[in-house]
């Protein structure tokens, strides 16, 4: 039997939900694995904190150093979140040949050049399974089972709590922020819902998941983001009638040496398989020349599902005779991020009820070669003579898109209200 010490960063609900699945997996795991893990040093801010679990005497320490510089500390688990202190700490495990496994998606989008280097020079590996999509084994299927493929496009449900906030808004009709109430006071979104609902958290998974599937770094700052805070219970009840379903939908597509990336608000055809990925669930949807299409679905979320991919990387670091590493660092290519893409568009203006309005709109679409695929004419006007007018485009790209919008907005009769970017159509 191997024995092998492991340092925890940081001791919350992950952190525990970590130590109980490592108690719980013993027996199997020194059976399957022939490995016995043991924790030796748990970095936590407060040592005399009432714990979750019972931790033996003399393991929680407040000093960093305890991890870091303890030779006996093999292998270093993170999960203090955020991107400093942790990046830095994981940086210095690194280049003392202590391998790492993260769930900080955050710390690992933002200095993963750095962090590379560093497992590189210290012959540590990086482990991340955890940092996308809690339990499900996507990052592993990038790196170790698709490799024969060139993906081409990937499109996801990376974040959990704007699945369930949307998911509320389709079923009930509710409004954002009466969701979004009751999901902070169910715990299922945070007091400061600024990371989930505006599609942060969601942007560092997708530089992570399009850098791995299109083997080319596709940084944070480049990945377009769009939250769903002005989302209305009117797009998503017109998109309803029209068999679309509104997710927020990080989007990824390579088309030789050109990458998109981007998070936004997004209809699907209701028959998609990501419209029936319901509640705080996320799913991964992604096309290979090889494999075609391929979904990933479960639990992006929760402290055991995050423990349970934090524990399969801890054993697969643990057994490796050699750490691999994300290979487009090295693969030298010419691929340049592009901005303007290419999509099918939802549109709802509201229009004063006269002859000529319709013409006008489709006459801007038209002059910047953006065809309209439906139009409606919705409901009874309002107080101020004002109806809805919603449109469907053809295929057609996004900046030609916004200058016909600019457009519309200019005559003072129709003013654009939501667009709305639709995908999953050929
Ligand atoms: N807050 C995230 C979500 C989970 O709602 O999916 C951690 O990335």
């Amino acid at each position: 039997m191997r024995q092998v010490e492991i340092g925890f960063l940081g001791f919350g609900n992950i952190g525990e939900g970590v130590w109980r699945l490592l108690e719980e997996m013993r027996g199997e795991t020194a059976r399957r694995e022939g490995i016995s893990f043991e924790v030796r040093r748990v970095l936590v801010r407060d040592v005399h904190r009432q714990r979750g679990v019972e931790v033996p005497q003399g393991v929680l320490t407040d000093r960093p150093e305890d991890v870091l510089d303890d030779p006996d500390v093999q292998i270093v688990m993170e999960f203090m979140g955020g991107e400093q202190p942790a990046a830095d700490y994981i940086e210095r495990a690194l280049l003392a040949g202590k391998s790492v496994v993260t769930a900080n998606k955050m710390a690992l989008s933002t200095h993963w050049a750095r962090l590379n280097a560093a497992a590189q020079r210290g012959g540590a590996g990086l482990y991340f399974e955890a940092s996308v999509c809690g339990a499900i084994p996507v990052i592993r299927a990038m790196t170790d089972s698709l490799q024969a493929n060139r993906v081409e496009r990937l499109m996801g449900i990376i974040n959990g709590t704007t699945n369930y906030i949307l998911t509320r808004m389709t079923r009930e009709g509710s409004r954002f922020e009466d969701v979004l109430q009751d999901a902070q006071r169910l715990g299922l979104a945070e007091p400061d819902p600024t990371a989930d609902v505006e599609g942060y958290d969601a942007a560092y998974k997708l530089s992570i998941l399009a850098s791995l599937a299109f083997y080319t770094h596709v940084p944070v700052e480049s990945v377009y983001r769009e939250g769903i805070t002005r989302v209305s219970p009117i797009d998503i009840a017109c998109g309803q009638e029209m068999g679309l379903t509104l997710k927020l939908l990080a989007v990824a597509k390579r088309n030789g040496d050109a990458v998109e990336a981007r998070v936004h608000p997004t209809f699907v055809p209701s028959t998609h398989p990501l419209a029936n990925v319901s509640d705080a669930f996320n799913a991964v949807f992604l096309r290979g020349h090889a494999c075609g299409e391929l979904m990933f679905y479960g639990r992006g979320a929760g402290d055991m599902p995050t423990a349970s991919a934090l524990v399969s990387d801890l054993i697969k670091a643990a057994g490796a005779q050699r750490h691999a590493l994300p290979a487009f660092f090295d693969a030298a290519d010419g691929v340049h991020i592009e901005e303007d893409w290419s999509s099918v568009y939802f549109i709802r203006t509201r229009a004063t009820d006269k002859p000529g309005v319709l013409a006008h709109v489709a006459g801007c679409m038209a002059g910047h070669g953006v065809g309209i695929a439906s139009m409606v004419q919705k409901g009874a006007p309002d107080a101020d003579g004002r109806v809805q007018i919603v449109f469907v485009t053809h295929r057609a790209h996004e900046q030609a898109v916004m200058s016909a919008l600019e457009e519309v907005n200019r005559s003072g009769r129709t003013r654009v209200e939501s667009v709305i970017r639709v995908e999953g159509v050929e």
